[in-house]
């Protein structure tokens, strides 16, 4: 079902990459995809590569899906980043970066180990670069994404500029939170999806419950673009419900909360417009802090398994494609 260039190097039996999604990304909600026959994304970045080991060791084998390791440069020294790429790319199936300019380097280290490498991307322009660098597949993210975005424009737009000029795989991100969309961007000419927002809303996940039900309740439109939460990492615009930047701005006072590291359990403490991800450890204020939503989020409708995610959005786009071709 839904076989692609994307199935075939990656291992998958569907089209549908999890995003990794920071502290959401934990190894039960990517097993639960992978389970499902989906790539099931860790990210990775500011974790002891000890642990990033130790965590690929403990996942099971023999899915029908894969797994794959998610890195964002700016949260790792540099220092460290030979040893978090090593332990990853040693047993994940795939090895992905986003937010920095593609590098050669870093694609050589993934090599190395013997994954496949990745760059999620928002312009033509670095999608040429990630496939000059050695990328294997590349990830096109529109505007639409929840989270940090990369893109400046819709994910149509852009995918056809990116389909338009490299020749590895390609997969379409942002807004993508049914099988009708994850139609649309297979017949646009894409390999496959990579799907966010509709994940927060999955047990597995680990989100705070007050960050689902507002995804829940909340339509595209209800999502905004903007760079207003941008302590911890500067010029990063993103998307986030529009309910959560309203909550941010009226909040009175600078400390909004504490949140605790999902693998250390160590706290810390979240100041007003500070970037970070708000899960069910999260305490205080958690309406005022960055709730990343997409316009996918209109796809949300109630929490489901990651699983049921998968497989729902796979037989929708699978029977809307047949009645296409039909
Ligand atoms: C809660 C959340 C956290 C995210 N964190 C990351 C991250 O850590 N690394 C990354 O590469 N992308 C991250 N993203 C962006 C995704 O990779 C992807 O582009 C986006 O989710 C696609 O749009 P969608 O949310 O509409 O599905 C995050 C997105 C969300 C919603």
């Amino acid at each position: 079902m839904l076989s692609t260039r994307f199935t075939e190097l990656v291992g998958c039996e569907v089209p549908i990459q999890q995003a990794g999604m920071g502290s959401l990304s934990h190894p039960r909600l990517a097993t639960a995809v992978a389970e499902a026959g989906g790539l099931g994304m860790i990210s990775v970045y500011g974790v002891d590569p000890e642990m990033i080991s130790d965590m690929f060791e403990h996942l099971p084998r023999n899915l029908p899906g894969a797994f794959g390791a998610n890195i964002i440069p700016h949260f790792v020294e540099p220092d460290m980043m030979p040893a978090t790429v090593a332990a990853a790319a040693s047993q994940a199936r795939i090895v992905e970066f986003f937010y920095s300019d593609p590098d050669p380097e870093l694609v050589g280290l993934v090599h190395e180990r013997g994954a496949l490498a990745c760059w999620q991307v928002g312009s033509r322009d670095e999608a040429i670069a990630a496939q000059t660098a050695g990328c294997d597949l590349i990830v096109a993210q529109g505007i639409e994404a929840g989270g940090h975005v990369r893109g400046r424009i819709s994910l149509l737009a852009l995918l056809t500029e990116v389909l338009e000029s490299v020749d590895v795989p390609v997969l379409g991100a942002g807004g993508i939170g049914n099988g009708r969309a994850l139609a649309a961007v297979l017949a646009a000419g894409a390999d496959g999806a990579r799907v966010g927002t509709r994940f927060v809303a999955s047990p597995e996940s680990g989100a705070h419950p007050a960050y689902v039900q507002g995804l829940i309740t909340a339509n595209a439109a209800d999502t905004v673009y903007t760079d207003a939460f941008h302590i911890g990492w500067e010029d990063a615009p993103h998307r986030v419900l529009r309910s959560s930047l309203e909550a941010a701005e009226a909040f009175p006072e600078e400390a909004v909360g504490e949140g605790t590291n999902i693998y250390t359990g160590n706290p810390y403490p979240i100041v007003r417009f500070q970037s970070t991800g708000t899960h069910q450890g999260t305490t205080g204020a958690v309406e005022a802090m960055s709730l990343w939503a997409g316009e996918s989020v209109s796809g949300v409708h109630r929490v489901q398994p990651a699983g049921d995610i998968v497989r729902e959005m796979a037989e929708e786009a699978d029977l809307l494609l047949k009645r296409w071709c039909a």
